[in-house]
């Protein structure tokens, strides 16, 4: 048997149904298929076996060699006998989304076709839901075969647009309907109970910029720490201990790559949305930021001055709101690395002082507003200053308007800046989960 390689499971089966990886022997019963249902299908014309042959060799083999192939395809058994094939295409990688495809042998859809689809349907959901944590999957279907959007929705798919007047075949055209079902609604369907059981029961770290300095530091305690069954890293990068987790496919850890500088509306928090149905508990560590611009008000670069508001005000302030939203049912504590620049004004640092002010602000806002809710926590911490690109940046900084720049070069010199494994330590101390 084929598997895919980026399944583990590549075998699917409930009650005598059961899905593999397309086989070739199956090539020329799909061919038959997909040839007497050319009226519904996205086909324009009849295959033969030797483009079918082709398509086997080249398209469908490589479906195998890939490590995230557009589609993925099953062969669909009745105990042992085949009916019909179909899987995951047009796959988004990076949304986790994709279109169901199925068809059964013509025969069968007279009496059986409600039944078929509702099992593979079942099938395949197991791949993109338990397997991939994919975040919606969706049929595309012309509005031909009306009997197909009855079985989606008593599977309980929702309609989710009809497209007017799409063209198909020998210039006719007519409506798409779109079905789809998403992680959320899958998980909270009863019939799934075994697969419930399994979520919100893990306790989740989530820290920003958690691939060098303080964030890095944090990151390498919490994972050798074990209280945490999952840390969920939202950086531009990875550094080298995680880039290992990621090729050895650790579960403890998940990488969501974003620029804070670009967050708002960015679709890259819906995964927190599929994480937060397994929380049982979570931590959000706002550890990223930026220092600059540095220099005097009236000679700042713009570009600087908005990407640090984005990174240091708007970011945080967008993801501890999506974390209350979206973690209802689990129990929140919230850690705001602010700095001592956050209470007084450094000449030269007004826009990293203001915006630590503002997440400080912030933080003690929801604090104070949660101060009788023993399931949401938010402190702000501040670390002192750490041995860190952050203060590497600082002393490359001798501006006009920074004043104080000897006195941090002096820091350095003098051996005043801690590591950033100390800094992390005093922090994880008071994070009250794990106390
Ligand atoms: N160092 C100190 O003395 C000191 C003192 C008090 C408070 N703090 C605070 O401690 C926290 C950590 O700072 P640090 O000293 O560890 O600094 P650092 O070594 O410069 O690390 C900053 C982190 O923020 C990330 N980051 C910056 N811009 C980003 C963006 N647009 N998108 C995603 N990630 C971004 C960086 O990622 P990239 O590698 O992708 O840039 C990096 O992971 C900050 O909140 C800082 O204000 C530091």
């Amino acid at each position: 048997m084929r598997k895919y390689k980026i399944l583990k499971t590549n075998v699917f089966e409930k009650n005598g149904f059961r899905i593999e990886p397309i086989r070739d022997e199956d090539k020329y019963a799909i061919l038959q298929i997909r040839n007497e249902q050319l009226y519904h299908l996205r086909q324009t014309e009849p295959l033969t076996r030797e483009k079918q042959e082709h398509y086997f060799a080249t398209v469908v083999s490589n479906l195998f060699e890939v490590e995230r192939p557009d589609q993925l395809l099953f062969s669909f058994f009745e105990n042992n006998e085949f009916i019909g094939y179909g899987g995951l295409v047009h796959i988004n990688w990076i949304d986790k989304n994709a279109e169901i495809s199925f068809v059964m042998k013509t025969e069968l859809e007279k009496e059986y076709f409600a039944k078929y689809w509702s099992v593979f349907l079942q099938l395949i959901e197991k791949v993109a839901f338990e397997q991939l944590k994919f975040h919606r999957i969706f049929t595309y279907a012309f509005d031909l075969r009306p009997h197909l959007y009855n079985v989606l929705e008593s599977c309980n798919y929702q309609l989710e647009k009809v497209l007017k007047n799409v063209p198909f075949a020998n210039n006719k055209s007519t409506n798409v309907k779109i079905h789809s079902k998403t992680f959320k609604r899958y998980c909270m369907q009863s019939k799934f109970k075994d697969y419930e059981m399994n979520t919100f029961n893990k306790k989740i770290a989530i820290i920003t910029g958690a691939n060098k300095g303080l964030g890095e530091a944090l990151f390498n305690q919490l994972f050798n720490n074990e209280y945490f069954d999952k840390i969920v890293s939202l950086s531009r990068r990875v550094s080298k201990v995680q880039a290992d987790l990621i090729s050895n496919d650790d579960p403890r850890f998940e990488f969501i790559p974003v620029d804070l500088s670009m967050l708002n509306n960015s679709e890259l928090l819906k995964n927190l949305e599929t994480i937060s149905l397994e929380a049982k508990e979570v931590l959000y560590i706002n550890n990223a930021g930026t220092i600059f611009p540095i220099g005097k008000i009236g000679e700042l670069n713009d570009n600087e001055l908005v990407e640090s508001l984005q990174v240091n005000v708007l970011a945080p302030s967008i993801i501890i709101n999506y974390v209350l939203k979206t973690f209802c049912k689990a129990k929140i504590e919230i850690i705001n690395i602010t700095s001592g620049a956050a209470n007084y004004s450094i000449d030269g640092w007004s826009v990293y002082g203001s915006s630590k002010a503002y997440l400080k602000f912030f933080t003690q806002s929801l604090s104070d507003q949660e101060a009788n809710n023993n399931f949401v926590k938010a402190i702000n911490v501040d670390p002192g200053v750490i041995d860190t690109d952050m203060q590497l940046q600082i002393r490359n900084s001798s501006i006009p308007g920074f004043t104080k720049h000897a006195d941090f070069v002096a820091l350095k010199e003098d051996g005043k800046l801690q590591p950033a494994s100390m800094a992390a330590q005093k922090i994880i101390e008071k994070i009250s989960l794990i106390i």
